[in-house]
């Protein structure tokens, strides 16, 4: 757990409301190892949780409204809990909104309102969920509040998170605005130390898989450079998958088809020269990203290390040529990373178009990592990366505070 995050959360509870915190949400954030844009066409994705966290500290209130404050950006919001309105597109103040207003859509109307304030170090808008990790943060704080009363769990086991997760994604996708898939939600709720997580997006089956003994370091390389995950791009490559379903649709009247996980490599090669020529490119990405995710998920549990981290390699290069959601400094950390000392795989993380990439590192040699690619990406980009040496964490959880938590922090 990170106590400074932690720290800072209370500090900024108990500095906006003068008032002691009750409960402490924490939520990591996550990093996609294989299955880039396989989420949403109903195919299987690889994740972990990082052990970079959202905190988010708070209470109930007896007031119909709620409060929120962001220690990060020191700033602050208030809203009702009935007719919730959106907030302004792309602000965190969104994100927490959407979380009361799918948690009630859920669990019904909130006994009570609440006041809370958060502080993280996920990084902002550079593909590692920070939007997922505040979500969760926020939804587990909400739980272990009692906000909802005996309709909602205030402990979760797995079937409860799986639920949670999509009442998250439910409020990224409809309230937020973001045609996202189950992907981060399910990561932030379900990571375990030293572990990846498998999950087959169509039928929910999922696996935690031990990374080694050492697990290997993860290593994000943020290139600096940052997009706004609704800002066009993702919707855009969803509505070309999704051309690509109907296509198939059309040809095969009979045949279930409803997403790309539904078709086979021999689907696509015989339609190639009719498909349309940039679509068959996302599918023929989104097909071979479901088998690396199989062969590595073999791999992991086969012990097989070198072999995990060359699927993440070539699925950085099936993403730069084929989706076509990489950028040029993304594939400049990649081939960076590529001659360091102690690199298994490398990738882009997330959405893409920007952001960073993770790195599979063995983890005595993850420092010496970090420093060769600092050099060698400022050599060829004019500046330095942010480099983040992560580990496999645990998922989102909350706990009721003592006295003496809240004492410590001055109230
Ligand atoms: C973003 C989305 C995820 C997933 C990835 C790409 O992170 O939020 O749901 O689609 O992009 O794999």
């Amino acid at each position: 757990m990170s106590l400074t995050v932690r720290d800072s959360a209370l500090d900024a509870f108990t500095r906006s409301y003068s008032a002691r915190p009750e409960v402490l949400g924490l939520a990591p954030g996550r990093v996609e190892l294989l299955g880039n844009h396989t989420d949403y066409n109903g195919g299987l994705v690889m994740a972990a949780a990082i052990d970079r966290f959202t905190a988010v500290a708070g209470r109930m209130t007896d007031k119909r409204e709620a409060n929120s404050f962001t220690a990060d950006l020191d700033q602050r919001d208030a809203f009702p809990l009935t007719d919730i309105p959106r907030g302004e597109a792309g602000s965190w103040v969104r994100y927490v909104r959407g979380v009361a207003w799918a948690m009630q859509e859920r669990f019904g109307l909130m006994d009570s309102g609440f006041d809370l304030a958060m502080a993280g170090d996920v990084p902002i808008g550079a593909g590692l969920s920070s939007s997922a990790s505040v979500q969760s943060a926020v939804a587990l704080f909400l739980l272990k509040s009692g906000v909802f009363g005996p309709s909602a769990p205030s402990d979760l086991d797995d079937a409860a998170r799986m639920d949670l997760a999509h009442v998250l994604r439910r409020s990224e996708n409809e309230f937020v605005g973001v045609g996202s898939g189950l992907l981060d939600q399910f990561s932030v709720l379900f990571g375990k130390e030293d572990h990846a997580l498998v999950l087959d997006c169509r039928s929910l089956a999922y696996e935690r898989v031990p990374m080694g003994d050492p697990a290997p370091a993860i290593v994000v390389c943020d290139s600096r450079t940052s997009r706004r995950l609704a800002d066009g791009k993702y919707n855009e490559r969803r509505a070309e998958c999704e051309r690509v379903v109907a296509y198939f649709q059309a040809l095969h009247p009979n045949r279930e088809i409803t997403q790309l996980r539904d078709l086979t490599h021999d689907d696509l090669t015989e339609e190639w020269p009719r498909l349309d020529p940039v679509g068959r490119l996302r599918a023929r990405h989104v097909l071979t990203e479901n088998d690396r995710v199989s062969h590595g998920a073999q791999a992991l549990k086969g012990g097989d290390l070198a072999a995990f981290g060359r699927l993440m390699t070539l699925s950085h290069a099936s993403s730069r040529d084929d989706f076509q959601n990489s950028s040029r400094e993304l594939d400049f950390l990649i081939e960076v990373a590529q001659a360091a000392p102690g690199f298994l795989g490398g990738k882009l993380s997330g959405a893409g178009w920007a952001g960073c990439t993770v790195n599979l590192v063995e983890s005595d040699r993850a420092s010496a990592f970090a420093d060769f690619v600092k050099g060698g990406y400022a050599k060829l980009s004019g500046q330095e990366p942010i480099i983040h040496i992560c580990h496999a964490a645990v998922g989102a959880d909350a706990e009721r505070l003592t006295a003496d938590d809240a004492e410590e922090h001055g109230s």
